[in-house]
């Protein structure tokens, strides 16, 4: 069956592992500018000078400690991938082009908020023209096709002059300056863009504080700071929004994680519902307004206490989210005593239990197509608000033929699968779901190990890992896949 008539169908990117153009434009340096390339095995890494002088290159995913920085370098021996990404900045029109031709009807970026505000909007702070008309040009040649922008305010990059000031996120001032630049963009941009998300993946603040909000710990604490400062800063952005234009829709973004008991063992079930709520968690408090019960008694009995300050309960309550956006890849499974069976194999990432029934990306995430139906009917049932499926795909390596030719198979059965899922969840369920837009629908540097072989898009760029390639956009097998898809509603996907 197709998908509703007004299905928002694209792609998506985030401006730090895509666009590059970082020392152009006046824009100031951003929290990826300082993370080395990895790889699935070997860590990317954020460097910096310490209070003794010396240099650190201290794996991403681990943290360090806020009180060891002196002030952050790129170093002349590392590479730094995010800063010239695949040159969105300088291939824009080529590449929006490319989305109409697959007749992408939304297009889902991110705005990198150190091309606004160099030091994030401190007090006083004037915004960057050059910055600022950047996106009108990008948003007016989207516009030209009829492409939907859909913005996520912050994607896993923030001025890293927060960070150097009073560690970012970690600190109340942060939420200020996040709401003098959205109140600069909402303004700016209110004629040109209607849809918003306020933070990527807001729950990845516990896997990564780095990449998720440019905050240097490895401390729980910490992180629930940044999470309540977060959750006050989306819901006044919500409202500030809506004050702008009441045709805003403004929502949240998760990455979903489907959580499976390893067993019917009671105490496996247990541990899959608390590895669920853990991920869900962000959620419930964008969507309902309030802290859920179950993680209040968890600060309680950890002695974690939420920064709680004047009216900002209140204020969680009534910026609640117009809908719910999620990322979904892979699900995980979780046993009471994992030690008993076979880890997957995540690299960087950590994935519980191995699921027998599933088979894995060359990355180590498992595929899981029905568990996209899953989690759309978990997220629908708990919160009864539209859904919007802002990522999947998978990253893969692709091999150019010598006409150009790229035959990507794996991503078209990877997507396909999926997409049947969605309309499974849709037309046999009943799910309200907005859109759908792959991620990474121009080849792009990956997040986790800032690979460019890491491959997901319907577009290949000639970038490589080493840092070499002219940039040239080749067309895939895929490209020409989804443009069927599309143009049919999801319902040819042969
Ligand atoms: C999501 C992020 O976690 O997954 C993206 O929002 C990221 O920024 C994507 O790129 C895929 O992950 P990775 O590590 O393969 O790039």
């Amino acid at each position: 069956m197709a998908l509703p008539k007004d299905f928002l169908w694209g792609g998506a990117t985030a401006a730090n592992q895509y666009e590059g153009g970082w020392n152009e434009g006046g824009r100031g340096k951003s929290s990826d500018d300082v993370v080395t390339n990895g790889t699935h095995t070997e860590p990317r890494c954020i460097t910096f000078i310490n209070k003794k002088g010396e240099k650190v290159k201290t794996p991403m995913f681990v943290g360090a400690d806020y009180n060891d920085l002196d002030h952050f370098e790129c170093f002349d021996d590392c590479l730094y991938p995010n800063h010239e990404a695949t040159d969105f900045y300088h291939h824009y029109k080529e590449d929006i082009a490319l989305f109409a031709e697959m007749g992408f009807k939304c297009y889902r970026l991110s705005i990198a908020w150190s091309r606004i505000f160099e030091k994030g909007g401190m007090e006083g702070e004037a915004p960057l023209e050059e910055g600022l008309k950047f996106y009108d040009d990008v948003f007016d040649e989207l516009l030209k096709y009829n492409i939907e922008p859909l913005v996520t305010i912050s994607h896993y990059e923030t001025p890293l002059a927060l960070t150097e000031a009073w560690n970012s996120w970690a600190d109340r001032r942060t939420i200020d300056c996040y709401l003098r630049y959205c109140e600069v963009i909402f303004n700016r941009y209110k004629d040109k863009v209607k849809y918003w998300l306020t933070f990527n993946e807001i729950n990845c603040i516990e896997t990564s504080a780095w990449m998720e909000g440019g905050v240097l710990t490895k401390d729980k604490q910490v992180m629930m700071n940044m999470a309540h400062y977060q959750f006050v800063a989306s819901a006044k952005a919500v409202m500030m929004g809506h004050k702008i234009n009441p045709d805003f829709k403004i929502g949240c973004m998760l990455a979903y994680s489907l959580h499976y008991p390893y067993s019917c063992n009671p105490e496996d079930v247990l541990a899959a519902w608390k590895g669920s709520t853990n991920n869900i968690f962000y959620t419930d408090v964008h969507v309902r307004g309030y802290y859920p019960s179950y993680r209040l008694k968890e600060f309680e009995r950890e002695g974690i206490t939420l920064p709680i300050e004047g009216d900002d309960l209140e204020v969680i309550k009534q910026g609640t989210v117009d809908f719910v956006s999620f990322s979904y890849y892979m699900s995980m499974v979780d046993a009471a005593d994992p030690s008993q069976f076979e880890q997957a194999d995540g690299g960087n990432l950590s994935m519980g239990v191995k699921n027998p029934y599933l088979k894995a990306s060359d990355w180590g995430w498992q595929i899981d197509p029905t568990g996209l139906r899953n989690a759309l009917n978990t997220l629908y049932d708990r919160y009864q608000i539209p859904l919007f499926v802002v990522e999947n795909g998978l990253g893969a390596i692709d091999n150019v033929e010598e006409d150009g030719s790229i035959h990507d198979d794996y991503r078209i059965n990877y997507l396909r699968d999926h997409i049947i899922a969605m309309d499974k969840a849709v037309n046999e369920d009943g799910v309200d779901l907005m859109g759908y837009t792959m991620w990474g629908c121009t080849d792009l540097v990956s997040a986790s190990t800032g690979e460019t072989r890491k491959r997901y898009g319907f577009i290949y760029v000639d970038k490589q890992d080493d840092g070499t390639g002219d940039l040239s956009r080749y067309k895939k097998d895929s490209f020409y896949w989804y443009k069927k898809c599309i143009a049919s509603n999801g319902t040819d996907l042969d």
